[in-house]
């Protein structure tokens, strides 16, 4: 099955990356979100990043331009009906995530498949929303997508294996690794690397270390490409938070409630990266 045009919908951060990623791939994508302005700003932000690559000879003359030619950024959801296949990464709320499904559901072909990038909402009860549950399947990303390798590929109870197989070769075809993991809260990699910033955040809380200490010791001590809170900051204060109480409230593990910084950085709005401020600074 040739799947060429891909839709976007939400065009955050990890819209952003997700559509760097299958342009850069060769991927003809539409970039969707009701603030047709994030749009704008995403492919910006891609020219600029890739402009600096091709001064620094990281890619060849003439990327920024073949890859930002490949995304067309769009306001108009009815757009979503011209593509071969959709990757959805709106805001994590169910309500708003009923909302798009049920729209798609409107203008959709039928065999179209719809997958979420999701990371702390039931990809099963999502598929439940919609008229096409075997053909909604989690496809999860990782931060920065342009340049992390894996894809979580996740089923829901309705998907069929038609869908998973489809969406693993695709997945291979925009140059990832996939790996199929049943769902369950965090899937794999949240499950694992998610307690570890939390932690973080508990022991910044206790004033065990600083936090530029604590970044530095899971650097230098533990081999981690940049330091738990630092990495939380890169994901977002607010999807860290998120994750961490998806797994709390689905678990019942008191291991996973989240530590007070995280709420305390979310209630103040200090988000991370994306904000210019979380556990650390940033010139935006
Ligand atoms: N934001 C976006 N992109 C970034 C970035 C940032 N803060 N930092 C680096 N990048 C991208 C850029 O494209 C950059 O290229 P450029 O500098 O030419 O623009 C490219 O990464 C490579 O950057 P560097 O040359 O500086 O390479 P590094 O060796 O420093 O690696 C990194 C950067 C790949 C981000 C590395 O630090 C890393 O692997 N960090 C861990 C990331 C990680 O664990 N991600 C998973 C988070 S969990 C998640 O996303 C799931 C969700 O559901 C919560």
């Amino acid at each position: 099955m040739e799947l060429n045009k891909i839709a976007v919908l939400g065009a955050g951060t990890m819209g952003q990356g997700i559509a760097w990623a299958l342009a850069a791939a060769g991927k003809e994508v539409i970039l969707f979100d009701i603030y047709p302005e994030y749009c704008e700003r995403a492919v910006k932000s891609i020219a600029k990043s890739l402009a600096k690559q091709e001064e620094k000879g990281k890619v060849p003359a003439g990327t920024a331009d073949a890859v930002t030619g490949r995304i067309q950024p769009t306001g108009e959801f009815e757009k979503m009906a011209e593509a071969d296949f959709i990757i959805e990464c709106v805001f994590e709320k169910m309500e708003i995530k009923k909302d798009v499904y049920t729209r798609l559901d409107a203008i959709l072909k039928p065999d179209i498949i719809v997958a979420t990038n999701t990371s702390s909402l039931s990809i099963t009860e999502i598929a439940a929303i919609t008229k096409r549950s075997d053909k909604v399947i989690g496809m999860h990303f990782f931060n920065p997508a342009q340049v992390m390798k894996l894809v979580e590929v996740i089923p829901a109870a309705q998907t069929s294996q038609e869908t998973i197989d489809i969406v693993v070769e695709f997945s291979k075809a925009i140059g990832k690794t996939p790996v199929v993991v049943k769902e369950g809260p965090g899937f794999v990699v949240n499950r694992i690397l998610l307690p570890g910033m939390n932690e973080a955040a508990f022991i910044l809380n206790e004033g065990l270390a600083s936090a530029e200490d604590i970044d530095t010791a899971m650097k230098l001590g533990a081999g981690w490409p940049m330091g738990p809170l630092t990495l939380c900051d890169l994901v977002g204060v607010d999807i860290a938070l998120a994750v961490c109480e998806t797994l709390f409230r689905e678990t019942g593990d008191p291991k996973y409630r989240p530590a007070p910084p995280l709420k305390q950085l979310v209630r103040a709005g200090w988000l991370g990266m994306k904000t210019g401020k979380g556990f650390f600074e940033y010139n935006k």
